[in-house]
């Protein structure tokens, strides 16, 4: 294994994951090139030589480890490696799917993309068959392609799911199913190793695992980076309060809360679990209470997901009839799911709402054309994972943001990360 050119990392993405794996693979490119161009400054420095020179010794040393005859490139300069992995996906029309990889990953540490939350119309065979894909058919297209993979001689296989599916059905009220767990069981028995994720509904899901490692990354320094743009976080005079928008979202809300130095408000809902919940319009909450104040402030609130944004829409619309001046979300997995965003654009021109932010882990082009929608993007998040899982470094700073949040919001610029 090489340091500047990795050619034994490769990146595999199922129809739905492709959008996010060419975002990930931009940055990936981005870290390996300045990481070759420091060290090769450096080297220059500390060996005395030149540098075009030592570009070209490191390059012949990586063609003298590759096995390939023909070598591309040229030689004076930093060759970015291609760790796409060309693959065709075919689906028939009783719905059974199909992966070929095309590209030899024999050896190779494997990184599989998907986003099971990526409704948009998808170009399957070749263009002919527009389709758009459930969650069930995304999380079978994953499976088929796991077991490609593994066919094809994969030295590891990792998994690159922002959207870890099921992960609502992470315990079980009476006679259920574990769902989150079970789908757990079947990556490992695929000899899947690790799976990279984002702001996992349940650490709870961890607990299904006897071999696989899980990642979850968070999206906070990302999601404050787009914050702090639209509210002034170092100014003291800002009354600014951090609400949960439920119970179940006050660990994360509290997170916010400690990084951002901002007092803790909670919404308490009342659920009528006789009515299952329909849409955002038709939910079983059937009355909202708040705990803390948010008369005149700015009131910020954080969720894993958004659904039908039944929870969401509720929330805001309640906070400003407590009094709120201005109302801003933050989504790290916005499914935006069945008619979510025309209920946001109605709440938003009543005024109910100022902005929402989420992340680009799950693709919708809709979103991004909403005068109300701030995307940001965790990719490059995703990147620094996957190269440093890659090269056995270790994770720790990336996955407590804290010092780094802390510095942000002070404004500190060396907190800027990819
Ligand atoms: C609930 O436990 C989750 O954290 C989300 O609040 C919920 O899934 C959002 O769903 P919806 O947008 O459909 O209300």
């Amino acid at each position: 294994m090489t340091y500047s050119e990795p050619t034994d990392l490769a990146i595999v993405a199922c129809p739905g994951g492709e959008k996010f794996a060419d975002e990930t693979i931009k940055h990936l490119n981005h870290i390996y090139s300045r990481r070759f161009r420091q060290k090769s400054d450096v080297l220059a420095k500390r060996y005395e030589v030149d540098r075009v020179n030592l570009v070209k010794d490191v390059n012949f040393y990586n063609d003298l480890q590759t096995s390939d005859i023909c070598i591309r490139g040229d030689i004076t300069k930093y060759r970015a490696p291609d760790f796409k992995v060309k693959t065709r996906f075919t689906w028939f029309m009783n719905g059974e799917v199909k992966t070929e990889i095309l590209d030899c990953v024999r050896g190779k540490d494997v990184f599989i993309f998907q986003d099971v939350e990526n409704h948009q119309t998808l170009e399957l065979n070749e263009g002919k068959n527009p389709i758009s894909l459930s969650v069930n058919d995304h999380i079978m297209s994953l499976l088929v392609t796991i077991d490609a993979v593994r066919h094809a001689g994969a030295r590891k296989i990792s998994l690159v799911l922002p959207v870890y599916p099921y992960s609502r059905q992470h315990k079980k009220k009476g006679r259920e199913g574990l769902t989150a767990s079970l789908l757990g069981h079947l990556y490992e028995s695929l000899g899947v190793e690790q799976i990279i994720t984002l702001d996992i509904h349940s650490r709870e899901i961890e607990n299904a695992f006897m071999k696989a490692r899980i990642e979850n990354l968070h999206a906070s320094y990302q999601i404050i980076r787009e914050l702090a743009k639209i509210v002034d976080l170092a100014s003291e005079k800002d009354d600014f309060v951090v609400v949960s928008p439920d119970t179940g979202a006050i660990d994360r809300n509290k997170f916010y809360a400690t990084g951002l130095q901002r007092p803790l408000a909670m919404l308490y809902k009342e659920r009528d679990y006789s009515v299952i919940t329909q849409d955002a319009k038709t939910t079983n909450i059937s009355s909202v209470k708040l705990l803390g104040d948010v008369k005149g402030k700015v009131a910020f609130l954080a969720d894993d997901m958004l659904g039908t944004g039944g929870t969401l829409l509720k929330a805001m619309e309640f906070l400003k009839e407590q009094g709120a001046t201005k109302v801003i979300a933050a989504i790290s997995l916005p499914f935006f799911t069945g008619n979510a965003i025309e209920l946001f654009d109605e709440a938003y021109r009543k005024g109910n709402f100022y902005r929402i932010i989420g992340t680009n882990a799950v693709y919708h082009e809709e979103l991004l054309t909403k005068e109300w929608y701030i995307k940001t993007n965790v990719s490059g998040l995703f990147a620094q994972v996957i190269s440093r899982v890659h090269h056995d470094q270790s994770l720790s700073d990336l996955l407590d943001n804290r010092n780094i949040i802390e510095k942000l919001v002070k404004q500190d610029k060396s907190a800027e990360i990819e």
